[in-house]
């Protein structure tokens, strides 16, 4: 994964013209580019309201076409400056992360830096995300049929598989949520977002000011002590794969029982009963062996022991094995979640911080405004 010299001494030495001359609007070979803000501008109409397609908490994100009549997705940052790598390692870390190609990642075509201010540019996913398209209620949300769910498990987790096994180093995502699961016109699923964590957060913000949206999919070792691992993702996305099956929130905020996502499947396992958890938009058009598989595959990942829970690789094997009867007597452990913000310690905070009572009502305070994670 090298960055092209040329395009390290251009961005270092040059005047906006100089980049742009070696990086045309045209040019669109796939390697990436650096956008002048104009360029943006232009593709987006001026940022118009009408092409914004979404808000996240990093900031706000436009539709633009550019020169060549490609569609793109353009990311407004508004994370601050000082929060970010300087501008030249920046830009060199996001092109290592653009020349990361699957087909189950979001492609990253480039950048924009102006000043203060920083753009990303993906390339443009006409079927939004799984959050926003597939969740929800049930007047909202697309009828996804057996064959459209287990693609789309399938999908994310080889996309997982590449960037936890394939690549090196290995990336641990840290945010694998619905949201984050983006779809193209063929409802191919694309991980975004990947290599974000660690370039615009650093630890102690990451989990104090960003957890909160995510709760329900963290892994409990992560909020409660911020330990990172390839095995903290999967915990997320057992969390996503439950959810694909059963078209559940992860949090149910209504509910005094049974909560979360996890509980509900953990309930439904031991009562030998987790065919109850298939979504009903379904209408019973489902193989019930496989539909229970892939439950119990999900209810692996989250389990609270993060030893225990399988690899990527050893998911994607399971989803894809045509044999159901190697699950039958799996074993699982019970599953591990995060109850309550209030157990979540700030990593690089000291330990009279961490159990302070402010700290205590400050995350309290979020449990009781967050928007929470579906
Ligand atoms: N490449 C893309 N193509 C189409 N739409 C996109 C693309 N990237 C993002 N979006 C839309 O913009 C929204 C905001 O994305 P963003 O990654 O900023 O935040 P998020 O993942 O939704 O939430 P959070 O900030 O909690 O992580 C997404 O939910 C999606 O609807
Ligand atoms: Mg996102």
């Amino acid at each position: 994964m090298r960055i092209p010299c040329s395009f390290i001494s251009c961005f270092s030495t040059s005047s906006k013209e100089q980049y742009n001359n070696e990086y045309p609007e045209e040019e669109n070979d796939g390697s990436f580019r650096l956008f002048t803000y104009n360029q943006l501008k232009l593709a987006t109409r001026n940022f118009h309201s009408s092409d914004k397609v979404g808000e996240g908490g990093f900031g706000s994100v436009y539709k633009g076409k550019l020169g060549d009549g490609s569609f793109v997705a353009v990311k407004v940052l508004a994370v601050e400056v000082e929060s970010m790598r300087g501008e030249r390692e920046f830009v060199s870390e996001l092109a290592t992360l653009a020349n990361m190609k699957h087909q189950n990642l979001v492609s990253l075509r480039g950048c924009c830096v102006e000043g203060a201010h920083r753009y990303l540019v993906y390339d443009y996913m006409e079927n939004n995300s799984l959050h926003s398209t597939f969740l929800g209620s049930e007047e909202k949300r697309m009828r996804f049929k057996w064959e459209t769910r287990k693609d789309i498990s399938i999908g994310v987790a080889k996309g997982l598989v590449f960037l936890h096994e394939e690549i090196k180093p290995h990336i641990v995502h840290r945010d694998i949520k619905a949201k984050n699961i983006l779809l193209d016109h063929n409802f191919t699923p694309k991980v975004s977002d990947f290599g974000l964590a660690k370039l615009l957060r650093d630890e102690a913000s990451y989990i104090s000011t960003r957890v909160a949206g995510t709760l329900g999919y963290l892994a409990p070792e992560y909020a409660n002590s911020g330990q990172v691992s390839r095995k903290s993702d999967v915990y997320s996305f057992g969390v996503l794969l439950l959810q694909i099956i059963s078209g559940l929130a992860v949090v149910d905020a209504y509910q005094d029982i049974e909560r979360f996502i996890v509980e509900k499947a953990w309930a439904a396992y031991e009562a030998k009963d987790l065919l109850k958890l298939v979504d009903p938009m379904l209408n019973m058009n489902f193989p019930e062996e496989e539909a229970i598989k892939f439950l119990k595959v999900g209810l692996l990942c989250v389990q609270e022991t993060a030893k225990l829970r399988p690899r990527m690789t050893e998911v994607v094997e399971k989803l894809t094995n045509n044999n159901v009867d190697n699950m039958r007597d799996v074993h699982i452990s019970k599953p591990g979640f995060v109850a309550d913000l209030r157990n979540i310690r700030i990593k690089g905070h000291n330990s009279s911080q961490e159990s302070s009572s402010t700290g205590a009502s400050f995350a309290s305070s979020i449990w009781s405004t967050v928007n929470l994670a579906r």
